[in-house]
């Protein structure tokens, strides 16, 4: 014990050299906020939380961890779903938090991109980008608190993916500081670059296993200046996927987001979420909240108006809603962003984050409904089915009430997790579509990645990382 003590004091001592006093965290208290994540589901202990101001810091801070093999966990916002970002509860591991590391570092409105330290809150990267008329696209429901380094490091995925792709389709370059402390300067801003395997690609979606991205260049578009949105029931998934493909031929790539919500997913959050009022008269088995955008607004609200009379006309839809002012759009977002918020209010929730062609979306559920019902109303268990349905990516959620005990909670996760995963690898779908695999789906990744993906990527991180210290137990 007086061994693990002086360890611990040596390790702060050192850590203490680099980012002094203020890039510390000791208190117990203040760390809850690290070693907790967003759902309350993890908790984790650590000696220290590091908050390095800079890249050098970084650096200099991985050398120290990689000398006394001391484990390490990145965290940005610690916003993620998969429990990535939290430390076990061994006491041995350090959080290094990128939430210092918030420098615009430039803006080039020519070249259409964005040069950021990881630690930037994606809210502020969408406003920088706004400065200067351009348009940053990754949006999700925590962007007033993810970071583009955990963006990053998890793929994310959003609302607008449809249109403009995942974040790995949104960055050009990355700066990373590696297990050893050694710094990798990929900053480039190039729409081109064929010099060798994709090392900017390996590190999107590595959760934190192979190194701390420090910096990145996005990517910016053109800023759309005219939206239109609707509000849509329809009493079949099939229904809600014919509506999208006809969106896709009608609008283009103005279509933006179509996302969906089934009825259950609606009620909770009119339930559990103030000041939300359901968008239709009747209730509709699905709705989806479809978006439209664009740099001229000619045209654009007739184009969605249209296309929608007519799948109602030929009764492809049950009924919609298109929102006459600014505050009844923010209105019906507010539906689909409290979703997250209403399942953690309402009970223990097992995450499903799955990926499907989009033609086989329909077929999917109804198969899932058909393997998880009988289970489900034995034990009292609401399915919360929503997702971004434009991306074939569904969380295909099973809500369970919130008195059951810790083992019975435990059970029901292996059997919906094998009904729904089984299911998923049926179809040729993934388990893992955008929240990442962290420790929520890492016996899962292991039970359905074939030994010869395991294997490759296996070799990647002993590559990457021999003395195994960035963020051991997640994802691999
Ligand atoms: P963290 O939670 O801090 O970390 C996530 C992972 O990234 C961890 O494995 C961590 O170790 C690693 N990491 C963080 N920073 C770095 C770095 N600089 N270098 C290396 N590794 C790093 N996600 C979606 O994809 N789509 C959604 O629509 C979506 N909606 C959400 C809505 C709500 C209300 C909430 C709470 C979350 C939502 N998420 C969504 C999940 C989450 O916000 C994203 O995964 C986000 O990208 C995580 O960013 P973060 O900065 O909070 O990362
Ligand atoms: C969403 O789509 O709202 C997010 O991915 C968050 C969640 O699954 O709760
Ligand atoms: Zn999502």
């Amino acid at each position: 014990m007086p061994e693990l003590k002086a360890n611990k004091e040596g390790l702060i001592a050192q850590l203490k050299a680099i980012v002094g006093q203020v890039g510390l965290v000791t208190d117990p208290q203040a760390q809850a906020n690290y070693t907790t994540d967003w759902l309350g589901k993890w908790h984790g202990q650590v000696p220290v939380v590091v908050r390095p101001a800079n890249t050098q810091e970084v650096a200099a801070v991985m050398r120290v961890c990689h000398a006394l093999r001391t484990p390490v966990v990145p965290q940005g916002g610690n916003t993620g779903m998969s429990g990535g970002a939290t430390p076990d509860s061994s006491g041995a591991q350090v959080i290094v938090s990128t939430n210092r590391m918030n420098v615009i570092r430039a803006v080039d409105p020519v070249n259409n991109t964005m040069t950021v330290e990881s630690g930037v809150i994606l809210a502020h990267a969408q406003q920088a980008a706004l400065d200067v008329q351009r348009y940053f696209p990754m949006s999700l429901g925590a962007e007033g608190s993810c970071t583009v380094g955990g963006n990053l490091a998890t793929n994310a995925g959003g609302i607008a993916v449809l249109r403009y792709g995942n974040m790995r389709d949104l960055v050009l370059g990355l700066e990373v500081v590696l297990p050893d402390g050694r710094i990798w300067d990929g900053l480039r801003a190039l729409r081109k670059d064929n010099t060798g395997y994709d090392l900017r690609g390996l590190f999107v979606g590595s959760e934190g296993t192979l190194g701390i991205i420090t910096g990145a260049v996005l990517k910016l578009f053109a800023q759309p200046t005219a939206r239109a949105a609707a509000w849509v029931g329809a009493a079949s998934l099939e229904q809600l996927v014919t509506l999208l493909t006809r969106l896709q031929a009608s609008c283009g790539e103005r279509l933006t987001a179509f996302e969906m919500m089934s009825a259950p997913a609606l009620a909770l959050v009119l339930a559990h979420v103030q000041d939300t009022r359901a968008p239709l008269l009747e209730a509709h088995a699905f709705n989806a909240l479809i978006e439209l955008s664009d740099t001229d607004g000619a045209g654009l609200h007739a184009m969605l108006e249209n296309t929608l009379a007519q799948a109602l006309a030929e009764g492809v839809i049950s009924d919609a809603a298109l929102p006459a002012t600014q505050t009844q759009s923010v209105a019906l977002w507010k539906l689909r962003e409290g979703i997250s918020q209403a399942q953690v209010r309402a009970g223990k929730v097992i995450k499903h984050d799955i990926a499907l062609p989009i033609s086989s979306l329909a077929d999917f559920v109804a198969k899932a409904d058909q393997a998880v019902h009988a289970s489900a109303k034995k034990h009292g268990i609401a399915i919360v089915n929503f997702g971004h349905l434009g991306d074939g990516n569904l969380h295909y959620n099973v809500l369970l009430p919130a008195e059951l005990s810790a083992p019975a909670v435990k059970e029901a996760t292996l059997l919906f997790n094998r009904a729904v995963h089984d299911l998923v690898t049926t179809f040729k779908g993934s388990i893992s579509a955008e929240h990442g695999v962290g420790q929520l789906r890492r016996d899962e990744l292991k039970h359905y990645k074939s030994p010869i993906e395991l294997e490759m990527m296996m070799c990647i991180k002993r590559a990457f990382d021999p003395n195994q210290i960035m963020n051991p137990g997640k994802l691999l």
